[in-house]
């Protein structure tokens, strides 16, 4: 038989540098266009919701209608004003370096099946461990889709290290700072809610010591088994960081697993500031970076590093008849021996081909301009009359809330205005950015780590944000 989805190579470049087109085009002019898009269930529903066809329609055609109707309706998360949760400025030789490990459909779950994918997963994990002072020999890690399932890796390998096959008495520890994903995390291992110790943060929003040291001690007391903190470096809302070196100190004194999610801020240890924030990172057990955020790639890659590679291979490693062919030997690494997933589409491939082909220096160059940038912004606001910063730069992440010094306005009709503030900008289409919620107080956030970005894209949004704060105020 012929494959059905066989076609020519004349169809085929025809496509496919339709497409390159495409996305070269989007990379050129992203800037031009607006990164908000908006559309409700039915509007979506009244395009696309349709019976599976039975007979294909020409490719062209099927991708006529994409380009018309799915990209317009997908917001931009590269485009230089989308300020808002954390923004995807990726790149174009990783965007690249996704096709083409998607068009040669390379396995990257075990060595045999591909060594060289294999390989490159080490040796850009390599290059990371010693990015983040991690023994390179002992350690290792492995590519997760993002830094949540790089999370719940990590704290299944805690959980089987720490406590075996009995983790009912075991308490774990985080801020109320910490990302949703270690909770959902910590659910998906089977922990109940009274094994989670929430602990407040200080007015830095970086986990209190003190209460920790007591919650801790309080749960010996009564016959419990801290197992495990959780650290953020850098955390989503404020970009702050927990103090690593005490929590490390606590962790060794009680010899518990010491996890630091850095997710979000990890890769801010390339620029010199960041080194500074992020010390005692090092001494972490399990760390969570994600390259498709501040690293610069394209969805999907997460990362986690640990300190000692066995942790990983004694969790996940079954060993069933049918995989018994590709076993190798013990340095040639079967990734799916590390983690969660078999089948593995080829992640490493982006980093290497972007890290090689701008160098680190690139990537110190972006990181310590958005943190600057982020500083720069916050001059600006604490500069202008009706604007109140809420938490300072940190880690290119800022907060404010448009508050007018001459006019009387309680809590609450402060929270509502800037609730306001954030749909008309979105409404507007102008800029993607939404509000968080800090010490109570509705609040505008801006995570500024793309390399794009500049203070006039910042200052221009302010403005139209001051314009619609006024608009409402005189309705
Ligand atoms: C600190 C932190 N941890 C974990 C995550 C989850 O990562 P992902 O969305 O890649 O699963 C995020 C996402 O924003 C984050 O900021």
């Amino acid at each position: 038989m012929k494959s059905p989805f066989e076609m020519s190579k004349e169809s085929m470049t025809a496509y496919g540098y339709k497409i390159v087109d495409e996305v070269v085009n989007h990379y050129a002019i992203t800037n031009q266009k607006k990164p908000v898009t908006k559309a409700s269930r039915l509007e979506m529903d009244a395009i696309f919701l349709q019976e599976a066809p039975e007979n294909g329609l020409p490719a062209e055609d099927v991708l006529k209608f994409v380009m018309q109707n799915v990209i317009p309706n997908s917001n931009i998360s590269t485009h230089p004003k989308s300020f808002s949760f954390v923004p995807g400025p990726s790149n174009f030789i990783s965007t690249m370096a996704d096709t083409l490990a998607t068009g040669f459909n390379i396995f990257s779950g075990g060595w045999m099946l591909s060594p060289a994918a294999a390989e490159l997963e080490i040796v850009t994990m390599n290059w990371l461990l010693r990015i983040f002072s991690f023994p390179v020999k002992r350690g290792g890690g492995i590519y997760t889709s993002g830094g949540s399932l790089a999370n719940l890796t990590a704290l299944t390998a805690a959980r089987s290290i720490k406590c075996g096959e009995d983790f009912s008495n075991a308490i774990i520890y985080l801020s109320d700072q910490a990302h949703s994903s270690n909770i959902k995390a910590i659910h998906i291992l089977g922990f109940k809610k009274e094994q989670i110790r929430m602990i407040p943060t200080d007015f830095e929003f970086k986990i209190s010591i003190n209460k920790l040291k007591n919650e801790i001690a309080k749960d010996k007391l009564q016959g419990k088994k801290p197992f495990c903190i959780i650290a953020t470096a850098g955390t989503t809302n404020t970009g702050s960081v927990d103090p690593l070196e005490a929590i490390a100190s606590i962790c060794e004194q009680e010899n518990l697993w010491f996890h630091v999610d850095a997710a979000y801020g990890g890769a801010a240890i390339l620029s010199e500031k960041g080194k500074i924030a992020l010390l005692g990172i090092e001494k972490a057990d399990s760390l969570t970076v994600d390259p498709h955020k501040w690293f610069f790639q394209p969805y999907e890659i997460g990362c986690l590093l640990v300190k000692d590679k066995s942790w990983l291979s004694n969790t996940f490693s079954e060993k069933p008849e049918y995989l018994k062919d590709i076993e190798g030997n013990e340095s040639e690494i079967n990734f799916y021996d590390y983690g969660i997933q078999l089948t593995r589409r080829f992640r490493a491939l982006k980093f290497y081909m972007s890290i090689k082909t701008f160098g680190l220096q690139s990537f110190r160059k972006a990181i310590s301009y958005n943190i600057k940038l982020a500083e720069q912004a916050e001059y600006f606001l604490r500069n202008s009359k009706n604007w109140e910063v809420i938490s300072p730069a940190n880690l290119a992440i800022i907060n404010f809330r448009y508050h007018p010094l001459d006019i009387n306005l309680t809590q609450k009709e402060l929270d509502i205005l800037n609730h306001k503030i954030s749909e008309k900008v979105i409404e507007s289409k102008e800029a993607l950015l939404v509000t968080t919620i800090l010490q109570n107080k509705v609040v505008i956030r801006m995570c500024l780590i793309n390399p794009n970005t500049t203070l006039k894209h910042i200052k221009e949004t302010l403005k139209q944000c001051e314009f619609f704060a006024e608009e409402i105020l005189n309705t």
